[in-house]
């Protein structure tokens, strides 16, 4: 297996208030598929989404990806960890502001080991046109889009998206979830969305359910619907 995670359990808070954001929490992916983690809000999905990118730790539990332990890792191999191997997507881009869409593209690319070319990556996502625009001159769509390309110039092994079409019309939200697919056609990257939005599972290889930090749901769909056909 490409993810496996094994009785994950992260707490937050002491005492009276502790709360535990994952419970035993345990996971599988194969490589090169996507996978939608469906919750209502406060079910651990975000601090799932953490701990897979090496952003947080665990408290207890066993976390391999690509046949490399990530729970246990030292502070410096799991930031190398993320840097290399693990492109975030969230709700709110988190593009700079007062960088053009090639420059914040860039800025990835420089501290990454085999990066993609610029323009792969542009052409990929059908932004070269606004290549020397600032953020604020693009659409919220577009905008992602960049976060996209931003994510995946580093050519990673794992794209983590939280969220990613929370901020979205249903137009601009298939258009971005169709690159989003494309990526994982395009480079094979094994690609992990978060949403509360049901929907979007139609397009997902395999759809997981968190409810109280607890997996109570994993499935495989038979039949992907292309996300340009979702009933958003
Ligand atoms: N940094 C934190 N400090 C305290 N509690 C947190 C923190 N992050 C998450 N939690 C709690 O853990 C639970 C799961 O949160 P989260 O993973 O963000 O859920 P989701 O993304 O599904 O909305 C919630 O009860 C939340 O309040
Ligand atoms: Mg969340």
């Amino acid at each position: 297996m490409f993810i496996e995670l094994k009785n994950a359990v992260k707490r937050y808070g002491k005492g009276e208030t502790e709360v535990y954001a994952l419970d035993h929490a345990k996971l599988s992916l194969e490589q090169g598929k996507i996978c939608v983690i469906l919750g209502p809000s406060g079910s651990g999905k975000s601090t799932l989404l953490n701990m897979l990118g090496g952003l947080d730790t665990l408290d207890e539990g066993e976390l391999t990806v690509a046949g490399r332990k990530v729970a246990g890792l030292s502070q410096d191999k799991r930031t190398r960890y993320r840097k290399e191997d693990v492109g975030f997507v969230f709700q709110f881009y988190n593009l700079i502001p007062d960088l053009t869409v090639e420059e914040n593209i860039e800025v990835v690319a420089d501290i990454s080991q085999q990066p993609l070319s610029m323009d792969e990556v542009l052409k990929a996502l059908d932004i070269e046109k606004y290549r020397h625009r600032f953020p604020k001159e693009l659409s919220g769509g577009q905008q992602q889009r960049v976060a996209i390309a931003r994510a995946m110039i580093k050519n990673p092994k794992l794209l983590l998206c939280d969220e990613l079409t929370g901020a979205l019309d249903t137009r601009s939200s298939r258009q971005v979830l169709k690159f989003v697919e494309k990526m994982n056609r395009q480079f094979g990257t094994t690609i992990l969305i978060i949403t509360h939005n049901e929907a979007i599972a139609d397009m997902a290889d395999q759809v997981i359910r968190l409810r109280d930090g607890q997996v109570v749901e994993s499935r495989n769909n038979e039949q992907k619907t292309a996300a340009e056909n979702l009933a958003l």
